[in-house]
């Protein structure tokens, strides 16, 4: 390709702007900083507990106490978020879900104790009913269906009651249709008007949310699958639809999830609206990368920050990942 008949070598030697690290930092078109993190954190009862997950080495469900903990430790690191969920007694798990909009759950708890403790570090939560759910579904289950507005009503309560906790960014993960406008006018309604949204937009039914399941004791509650309200990993188009609508309604930011297998999607999404867009690096792409670390198949702290790399390169503004301390450590060490 790039010989011709007039010169007898390469007219263009890409691998001059590869010969040290000086030069390949000079060409380097994207970069991954600490600013970009968003770090998901489990919580559950208890006072001083720290329980480690067995499909997520390296992840633990801690008590209020030790939230604030890491709290404190992700804010002297300088990762600008961390994102709250609840691991619930399964005691506490009901049909109607009132727990979700409890002001004293697990959840809200973990909200004030944090922003009493670290002020400045900004929290985002959940929104959805499985981790209250005796039916393990993120929405209501009536005659063997998930249904929608009713569900929407709840998961209003839900986020109000966690903006009066002091939330700063309302995650709604459940994929119900025209919860973010209800929210929004909710919080508007309410005072709120610096809350914002970080709508699980383009979230697909994937196999992928397995640990996570675990993590927050799901797994055994759920019935069925989550086909009629998640997306079908196989539509692209639908996703760009969903983005705009829940733009259209009032969020701030918007998130495809899984992050790794859908690439795409981010750089379609990125591309189309040019809102701040953000991938979740779920729970089984942290399994995957771990359980190769750990059989000693990949280097897991290179194979970490390359999996990272790829999302700013798709075009997210940021990204939700288990490894956040730990990039922001490995970011430090470089600099
Ligand atoms: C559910 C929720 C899920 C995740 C975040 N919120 C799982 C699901 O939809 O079943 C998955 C996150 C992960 O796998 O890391 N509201």
């Amino acid at each position: 390709m790039s010989h011709t008949s007039q010169a007898p070598f390469p007219i263009t030697r890409f691998r001059r702007t590869r010969q040290s690290p000086q030069i390949r930092a000079l060409v380097q078109e994207n970069t991954l900083s600490v600013g970009d993190l968003i770090w998901p954190v489990f919580v559950r009862d208890g006072d001083g507990v720290e329980e480690p997950v067995p499909s997520m080495p390296g992840v633990m469900r801690r008590s209020v106490d030790k939230v604030v903990e890491a709290a404190r430790e992700a804010a002297d690191l300088g990762i600008p978020a961390i994102c709250l969920f609840p691991y619930t007694d399964p005691a506490l798990k009901t049909p109607d879900c009132a727990e979700a909009w409890n002001p004293d759950n697990l959840s809200n708890r973990a909200t004030r104790a944090i922003k009493a403790a670290v002020p400045g570090l900004a929290i985002m939560s959940d929104v959805a009913l499985d981790p209250y759910n005796s039916d393990g579904h993120d929405g209501f289950v009536r005659d063997g269906k998930i249904v929608n507005d009713e569900t929407v009503e709840a998961l209003v309560k839900q986020a109000l009651a966690q903006a009066e906790a002091g939330i700063d960014i309302i995650g709604p993960s459940d994929m119900m249709d025209g919860r973010i406008g209800a929210i929004r006018t909710a919080l508007e309604t309410a005072g709120h008007r610096d809350v914002m949204i970080l709508s699980y937009a383009a979230k697909y039914a994937s196999a992928f949310y397995g640990p996570f399941r675990d993590a927050v004791g799901a797994s055994g509650a759920l019935k069925g699958d989550k086909n009629t309200y998640q997306m079908n990993p196989a539509n692209s188009d639908e996703a760009l639809r969903l983005v705009e609508r829940d733009l259209s309604e009032g969020a701030d930011m918007v998130m495809v999830k899984p992050g790794m297998p859908y690439l795409d999607i981010c750089r379609r999404v990125k591309d189309t609206f040019g809102a701040p867009t953000y991938a979740y690096q779920v729970s089984g792409e942290y399994a995957m990368i771990m359980a190769a670390a750990q059989n000693g198949w990949i280097d897991g702290d290179k194979a970490m920050m390359e999996s990272l790399m790829c999302f700013k390169r798709a075009g997210c503004d940021g990204v939700l990942t288990y490894f956040a301390p730990q990039v922001a450590r490995t970011l430090q060490n470089l600099r």
